[in-house]
């Protein structure tokens, strides 16, 4: 049956990851995967998280299946904090997913379901398994441009001028906050701009928010969703709390569909669910738990979020030194764009090549297109990583 399948093309994070691995260079500094570490290279378990983890355990946890729609109270007090506890104009109704990645997937499969010819539209670049996800529920995909190469900041006209030419058969898929690659800020004006071209040309926007509280805070991230979710009648959101409570191995998310109609959110909510199951039955539930746990608990709520906006100004304060040693090192203040950004991600102006070199001659590790996650650098090693960017890319001036 499988004798002549092809080989897939390696994963080029997990390759990433193993090469690193190996390489026992003490100066290494591996920038490669999107989780948030600690100093120590440790993946961080939030106290919140941790503490209600073992009061779960210790109560011995009910390991039964949960409904195909999932925990219908996590469900919405995950809602409320996606929408930072706004009022929003219609019907939300949603169903908990496997990460947000399941999230995506089911929405996708209920736009493919509702309007076969949609396109999804794209930002280049973007997160790596976004057009995977597209191409697996069949449907056609598009990239729109978002970041001018040269400046590596945002390029706004192309950004625009792409948007404001789409129709009804095209969704406009938006990172909520915090970029994935790029760490490109949208600001408020922009949000604006998007709602209001969603709103007269009729495109669909699809919204992919995984790093809330990354960026200004837990309310001020979820500002451009809310904004867009009060000017159109229609939107879809898949949500992760993969980052934000650190949750990555128990696949926590959710996804959302705002409509004009009660009838026609209760359909779309009924839809997802069914469509989720023929690929795994009914959502992990142990994540969702201690999320759901969190955000009901006063007292846990506020350790989480102190913990997160903490998070937040150490990442703050890593831009902050990267960019004085780039002006440092360099004599030019090029590299500032990455003061301007938000989240763990940046983009370094350098080539596959270039990238290649990095890890080769420097030991340090990036993906092939530039992104690194900035957060998980070690202070001691800021200098040294600038050093071998600005060698390999002959930035310094
Ligand atoms: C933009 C974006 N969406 C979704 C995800 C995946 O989230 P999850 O692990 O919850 O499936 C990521 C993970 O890196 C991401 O960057």
């Amino acid at each position: 049956m499988f004798a002549n399948i092809p080989l897939p093309a390696a994963d080029e994070i997990i390759d990433l990851m193993a090469r690193s691995s190996k390489d026992e260079r003490p100066f290494k500094v591996d920038l490669t995967v999107g989780v948030y570490k600690d100093t120590n290279d440790n993946v961080v378990l939030m106290k919140a998280v941790k503490k209600v983890d073992q009061q779960l355990a210790n109560a011995g946890r009910n390991k039964g299946y949960v409904g195909s729609k999932g925990d219908l109270e996590y469900v919405q007090l995950l809602q409320e904090l996606a929408f930072a506890g706004q009022e929003i104009n219609g019907y939300v109704s949603g169903i908990q997913t496997a990460g947000g990645s399941g999230g995506l997937r089911a929405i996708l499969d209920l736009i493919k379901l509702a309007n076969p010819e949609a396109k999804i539209w794209v930002s280049n670049p973007t997160y790596a398994n976004h057009i995977p996800t597209i191409m697996a529920a069949g449907l056609a995909y598009e990239e729109y441009p978002f970041i001018d190469d040269k400046t590596m900041t945002l390029d706004e006209s192309g950004l625009f001028n792409t948007l404001e030419k789409l129709g009804e058969n095209d969704v406009v898929l938006l990172h909520g906050s915090c970029h994935n690659p790029s760490g490109l800020r949208l600001t408020l004006q922009h949000w604006e701009q998007i709602a209001q071209l969603s709103k007269s040309t009729k495109f669909f926007p699809l919204i992919d928010t995984a790093y809330q509280g990354f960026a200004d805070g837990l309310n001020e991230d979820a500002a451009g969703l809310i904004t867009v979710a009060n000017t159109v009648e229609r939107l879809a959101l898949c949500v992760s709390c993969s980052k934000n409570f650190g949750l990555y191995s128990d696949r926590v998310g959710a996804a959302y569909i705002l409509s004009p109609t009660q009838e026609e959110a209760n359909k779309a909510q009924a839809q997802l669910a069914i469509m989720s199951k023929p690929t795994y039955w009914v959502p992990p539930s142990n994540g969702a738990e201690i999320v759901k746990t969190i955000l009901k608990t006063p007292e846990l709520k506020k350790m989480w979020s102190d913990e997160l906006a903490q998070i937040n100004v150490s990442i703050k304060g890593i831009r902050a030194k990267l960019c004085a040693a780039f002006r440092n090192y360099s004599g030019n203040n090029y590299f500032d764009y990455i003061l301007s950004q938000e989240g763990m991600f940046a983009m370094l102006p350098a080539t596959e090549e270039q990238m290649e070199s990095l890890r080769d001659e420097y030991a340090v590790y990036g993906l092939n297109n530039g992104r690194i996650n900035l957060a998980s650098i070690p202070e001691q090693q800021i200098d040294y990583f600038v050093k071998s960017v600005l060698a390999v890319t002959r930035a310094s001036k």
